[in-house]
């Protein structure tokens, strides 16, 4: 079974996906990671965040560890949310995606993408989101938790930047597939947003069984 979780940032797309993956026992891919991957090289080799060119370059995960801290800095997601538009970054992290997806016994997958481009076969599809304020707060919580300095409007005012860049890219962008279940934590707790993304991939399970 292929679990397909898209959503924007800071929705707890990545938090209800590792809850499904435990659950369901499957693997599971954060796909924003090869974004923020991509993103982390360009920035170390000095490559400009601008060039296409630069940015595909910078798709060489030879030297990238994925438990790299940096890689999950705001500096180093803003660059990602960037250099994801570009066509050619896209199609190069494409089978990567694909055949993790297409693995056998299934995986569950977060993104942007992943229900409408990467795996629209998925038999199971969640759209997760939450008002931009909401997702600001718990971005600026979970930054301060880490000892960072933050302002919750900046904040607001990079995830609003992040939202436009995602849902207005020409080559796939974040957008609810038609068949996905739509999962508006706003007003839910981790758990109840789990157990209903939990009992949503059931129901989709039992019906198509
Ligand atoms: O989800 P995360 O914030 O880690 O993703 C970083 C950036 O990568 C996002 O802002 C988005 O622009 C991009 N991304 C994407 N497609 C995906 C996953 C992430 O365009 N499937």
């Amino acid at each position: 079974m292929i679990i397909a979780v898209d959503g924007p940032a800071a929705s707890g797309k990545g938090t209800i996906a590792r809850a499904l993956a435990r659950r369901f026992k499957l693997p599971h891919l954060d796909t924003g990671l090869l974004y923020r991957a991509v993103a982390l090289n360009l920035l170390r080799w000095d490559g400009d965040p601008e060039s296409e060119f630069a940015a595909i370059r910078a798709c060489d995960f030879s030297q990238i560890d994925f438990a790299d801290r940096e890689l999950k800095s705001e500096a180093v997601g803003g660059v990602a949310s960037r250099i994801s538009a570009y066509p050619g970054v896209r199609s190069a992290l494409l089978e990567r995606q694909r055949s993790f997806a297409s693995q056998p016994g299934g995986a569950v997958l977060d993104g942007r993408d992943i229900g409408t481009v990467i795996a629209p076969e998925a038999e199971a599809k969640l759209f997760v989101t939450a008002l931009p304020e909401v997702r600001a707060h718990r971005r600026h919580q979970e930054l301060q938790g880490l000892g960072r300095h933050s302002h919750y409007e900046d904040v607001l005012i990079d995830i609003r930047a992040r939202d436009e860049r995602d849902s207005s890219r020409a080559t796939a962008p974040l957008a609810k597939a038609d068949d996905a279940y739509l999962l508006d934590t706003s007003a839910l707790s981790i758990e109840a947003a789990i157990a209903e993304a939990v009992a949503a991939v059931e129901r989709r399970l039992a019906t198509s069984a």
